[in-house]
């Protein structure tokens, strides 16, 4: 039986990416290692949180000691790592912060992941899961493409392109298997309610303002989540050591018409005069630094591995929406807490 270590798999794309194992191969052992930051919610796996394949460890990625103990204890043949600060505005807030986890947290998996298979690299592989922002901001034309050189320009991104160089840094200086993911921006079910998406979602429903940045012309290319986690199945699987793949959904939207495709489908189901949410939509202060567009090439994934989305955009946001307008329970219990500070702090300041 393979054992398999998934970091971050009670946030929102370990989530699915944690289903998508358990569920597809019962001859795995899946470990779930998160810290339940306030990103983390195990809520997110309750469907399968009795599987017979599944154990959560609750753990800190930056506490080396404890990280080595369980790798010790576990012998993971592979890892999936996924466990990370993500929000670009809490970046700028707490840029530390975002180095501890993703920086240093990311080196001390590579630490234990080496340590414990000793030189003896045969069947393991570890996947860092990271992001298209690495490759900083495109004008109006062009593709990020694999070999497209680093560029970050937040702190969060600056950190994830950090702790790809380390993961690069061990397969070249210690023959580590590594293999890297960048994807796109994701969405879907399960999505915290910080990000654009589900923010909306929750404002529209509740009849708050819907903030969009700057003028709202800034683009991003959005995958479904659980594509995603398709595609990280069929890399950490089938990609070649040492390879980058990147992961987009052919797909871009700047904000404001995507937020304004959201408010239609929105007002359809919600059985309000089309028309009524948009009027929710607010300018405010720009994010600094804001890159202008990301959009991925994903030829080598599709060509190489045959992987492509499986669902159009607007079949993906109904089903995303729809996920949200049944999990009511689930937005009002995130929605407390540390996230309604947060809110406060970014956005009553306009
Ligand atoms: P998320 O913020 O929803 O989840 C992150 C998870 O990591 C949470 O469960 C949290 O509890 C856990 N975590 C945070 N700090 C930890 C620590 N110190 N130790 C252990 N666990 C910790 O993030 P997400 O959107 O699901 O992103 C997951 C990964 O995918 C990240 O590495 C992110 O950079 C990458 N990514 C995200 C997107 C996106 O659109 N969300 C796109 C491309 C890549
Ligand atoms: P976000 O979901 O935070 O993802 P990322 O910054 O990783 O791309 O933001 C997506 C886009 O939406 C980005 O251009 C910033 C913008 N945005 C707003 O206009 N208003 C908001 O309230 C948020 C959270 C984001």
């Amino acid at each position: 039986m393979k054992t398999i270590l998934i970091t971050g798999g009670a946030g929102f794309i370990g989530s699915h990416v944690v289903r998508e194992f358990v569920v597809k191969y019962p001859e795995y052992k899946i470990l779930n290692l998160d810290a339940l930051t306030y990103a983390g919610n195990l809520e997110n796996l309750k469907d399968i949180e009795s599987a017979k394949n599944y154990e959560f460890i609750k753990a800190d990625i930056t506490d080396q000691k404890h990280i080595q103990h369980i790798f010790e204890t576990y012998q993971p043949d592979g890892v999936i790592h996924l466990a990370a600060e993500s929000h670009v505005d809490r970046s700028i807030t707490n840029p530390l912060e975002f180095v501890m986890t993703n920086v240093i947290g990311t080196v001390n998996l590579l630490n234990s992941a080496k340590s414990i298979w000793e030189g003896n690299y045969e069947g393991k592989r570890f996947h860092h899961v990271s992001t298209d922002e690495v490759y900083g901001t495109l004008g109006e034309e062009g593709f990020f493409l694999e070999s497209t050189a680093y560029d970050p320009h937040s702190p969060y991104s600056a950190s994830k392109a950090s702790s790809d160089h380390f993961v690069r840094a061990y397969a070249d200086t210690y023959g580590l298997p590594v293999v890297i993911t960048n994807c796109s921006n994701n969405y879907g079910p399960n999505h915290f309610p910080e990000k654009l998406i589900p923010l909306c979602i929750h404002n529209i429903l509740n009849n708050h303002p819907l903030p969009i940045y700057g003028d709202g012309k800034y683009t991003r290319d959005w995958l479904f989540v659980i594509d995603h986690a398709k595609a990280i199945d069929l890399v950490f699987h089938e990609g070649l050591n040492l390879e980058a793949y990147n992961v987009g959904g052919f797909n871009e939207w700047k904000n404001i018409d995507l937020v304004k495709e959201l408010c239609r489908q929105m007002d359809q189901k919600l059985g309000r005069e089309q028309g009524t949410s948009e009027q929710l939509i607010t300018f405010v202060k720009d994010r600094p630094g804001h890159d202008l567009r990301y959009a991925i090439d994903a030829t080598k994934i599709n060509q190489e591995l045959g992987w492509k989305p499986s669902v159009t955009f607007e079949e993906g946001l109904s089903i995303t929406i729809d996920w949200f307008l049944s999990n009511k329970a689930w937005l009002e219990n995130v929605t407390s807490g540390d996230y309604q500070h947060y809110y406060e702090k970014q956005y009553t300041a306009e």
